[in-house]
C-alpha cells in the first residue's frame, strides 16, 4: 500500500498537476484538503476536482470562523501592517492552513506534506516553517519548486493526464484571496511603473465609480474587538463581510505596495482590503482616546515586530505567543465606539468615544471650566527645558544658531 501525503489543494492548476506528480515521483496516496478561509471559491466543486484528478480523499475545512477569532483578531488588536501598508491576509492565513494540515496528517497518518508554493514567495517559509513547529518530524515536498516545469509544461501535463485546465482569463495574474484581502501580482503589475489596469481589481470601487454621497458607519469594540456595526451586534465574520461590502463600494482598502519578500525580492502587489482598512483605522482612533502616550508610544515598537513575525511566517513561536500577551494586555480599555465616514476612497474618523476614554475636555477646553493650572507651566518649562539651556551656555559653539552663522561665515 503507498503511503499517504497531504496536500494543500486550492483547486488552481499547480496544485492539480501536484496531486498527479506525487503518485509519480513519489508514488504517494494524495489526500487533498482544502480550507476555507473564505474566497469565493466553490469549495464543493474544488473537492469534486479533487477526486476527479487522482486523490484518494478530498476534505474541505471551513476555518472561516477560527481565521477571525484566532489570527485577524490578534492582529487587529496588534495594529498588524507590513511595511505599513499591508494588513497581511495573506500571511495571517497560511499558519492556520498549515496548522490544519498538520492535524489531518495525524489523523490519515500521513508521512508528508506537499504545498504548491514556488521557491521564489514567502509562503513556503510560512508553511514550512510552522509545520516546523507543530509536527517537528513531518516531512514536507514542494512539488512546483521541485519539478522545473515552466507554466507551458505545466498545462502540457496537465493535458496529458486530462486534468482540466482552469480557462485562462487572458491576464497573467496570480491571486490570492480570503475574508482579510486580495491579493493580486503578476502580469502588467511587475512593471512598478504601470498603474493597475480597472480589471486587477474585484472588492473595491474606483474613488471615481464610488457613489458621491458619502456613508457613515459605527463601530463599536469591546476590549480591542469589533463587535457591533451601526449598532447592530454581530459575529466578527458577519461584520468584517459587512464592512467589506460597504466600505469597498466607497473604493476604501485599494494599496498599492512595492514590497520586501524574506527571500531577498521586491515585488509589486496589489491588495484589497475594505474592512482590514477600516477597522484598522477606527481601532487605532479608539487606542488614541483610551491608551496614555507611554502605552501609545510602546506599542508600536511591537505592533514592528508583531507585523514582521507575521509576515515572516513565524507565528507559531514563543516570541509571538509573549508579544500576543502583551497586546491583549494593552486592550483592556480599548472599548467604545468609533463613526467613520466613507467617501470616494476615504475613511476618515468623524467621532470616537469610550467610557474609558482618556481625554479630559476640563483640560483641553480653551472654553469656560477650564480646569488646568496654566500656572504651573512656567515651572514645568523651566524644568523640562532646562538641560537645552545649560548646554546652550555652557557650549556655545555648538549652539544650532551658532552653527548655523559659522557656515554662513565660511561661504
Ligand atoms: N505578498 C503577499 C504576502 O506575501 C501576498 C502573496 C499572495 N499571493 C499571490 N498569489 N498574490 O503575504
Amino acid at each position: 500500500m503507498s503511503q499517504k501525503v497531504i496536500l494543500a489543494y486550492s483547486g488552481g492548476l499547480d496544485t492539480s498537476v501536484a496531486i498527479r506528480w506525487l503518485k509519480e515521483n513519489y508514488d504517494y496516496d494524495v489526500i487533498a484538503v482544502t480550507v476555507d478561509v473564505g474566497s469565493e471559491k466553490d469549495s464543493a466543486a474544488v473537492k469534486e476536482k479533487a477526486l476527479q484528478v487522482g486523490a484518494v480523499k478530498a476534505v474541505v475545512v471551513d476555518a472561516k470562523e477560527a481565521f477571525v477569532k484566532d489570527y485577524i483578531f490578534p492582529a487587529l488588536k496588534a495594529g498588524a501592517v507590513y511595511e505599513n501598508v499591508y494588513p497581511m491576509a495573506t500571511s495571517l492565513a497560511r499558519p492556520l492552513i498549515a496548522k490544519i494540515l498538520t492535524d489531518v496528517a495525524q489523523e490519515e497518518d500521513a508521512v508528508a506534506i506537499a504545498h504548491g508554493c514556488t521557491g521564489k514567495g514567502n509562503d513556503q517559509v510560512r508553511f514550512e516553517v510552522v509545520i516546523n513547529a507543530l509536527a517537528p518530524k513531518m516531512k514536507i515536498v514542494a512539488p512546483a519548486r521541485e519539478w522545473g516545469m515552466t507554466r507551458e509544461e505545466t498545462i502540457k501535463y496537465a493535458e496529458k493526464y486530462e486534468i482540466p485546465v482552469p480557462v485562462k482569463s487572458g491576464h497573467a495574474y496570480s491571486v490570492d484571496e480570503n475574508i482579510w484581502g486580495r491579493s493580486v501580482e503578476c502580469g502588467v503589475l511587475e512593471d512598478p511603473w504601470i498603474e493597475p489596469p480597472a480589471e486587477v481589481y474585484a472588492w473595491t470601487k474606483s474613488s471615481i465609480d464610488a457613489p458621491d454621497q458619502a456613508a457613515y458607519c459605527e463601530i463599536s469594540f469591546e476590549h480591542g474587538v469589533p463587535v457591533a456595526l451601526n449598532g447592530i451586534a454581530m459575529n466578527g465574520l458577519d461584520l468584517i463581510n459587512e464592512l467589506n461590502q460597504l466600505a469597498g463600494l466607497h473604493g476604501i482598502g485599494r494599496i498599492d505596495h512595492v514590497e520586501n519578500r524574506l527571500v531577498g525580492i521586491k515585488s509589486r502587489e496589489i491588495y484589497e482590503a475594505p474592512a482590514a482598512v477600516a477597522l484598522l483605522v477606527a481601532h487605532q482612533a479608539l487606542e488614541d482616546l483610551t491608551l496614555a502616550k507611554d502605552q501609545a508610544r510602546f506599542k508600536l515598537k511591537v505592533t514592528q515586530e508583531f507585523s514582521d513575525i507575521i509576515y515572516n511566517g513565524l507565528w507559531f513561536s514563543a516570541n509571538r505567543l509573549d508579544l500576543s500577551a502583551y497586546i491583549d494586555s494593552t486592550q483592556r480599555f480599548v472599548s467604545g465606539l468609533v463613526r467613520l465616514k466613507l467617501s470616494k476612497g476615504n475613511c476618515i474618523v468623524v467621532g470616537r468615544k469610550s467610557p474609558y476614554s482618556l481625554y479630559a475636555h476640563s483640560l483641553a477646553t480653551y472654553e469656560k471650566g477650564d480646569q488646568f493650572d496654566q500656572s504651573a507651566a512656567p515651572g514645568f518649562i523651566h524644568i523640562f527645558g532646562l538641560p537645552v539651556k545649560t548646554q546652550a551656555e555652557l557650549q556655545p559653539r555648538f549652539n544650532i544658531s551658532a552653527e548655523k552663522s559659522d557656515k554662513g561665515n565660511n561661504k
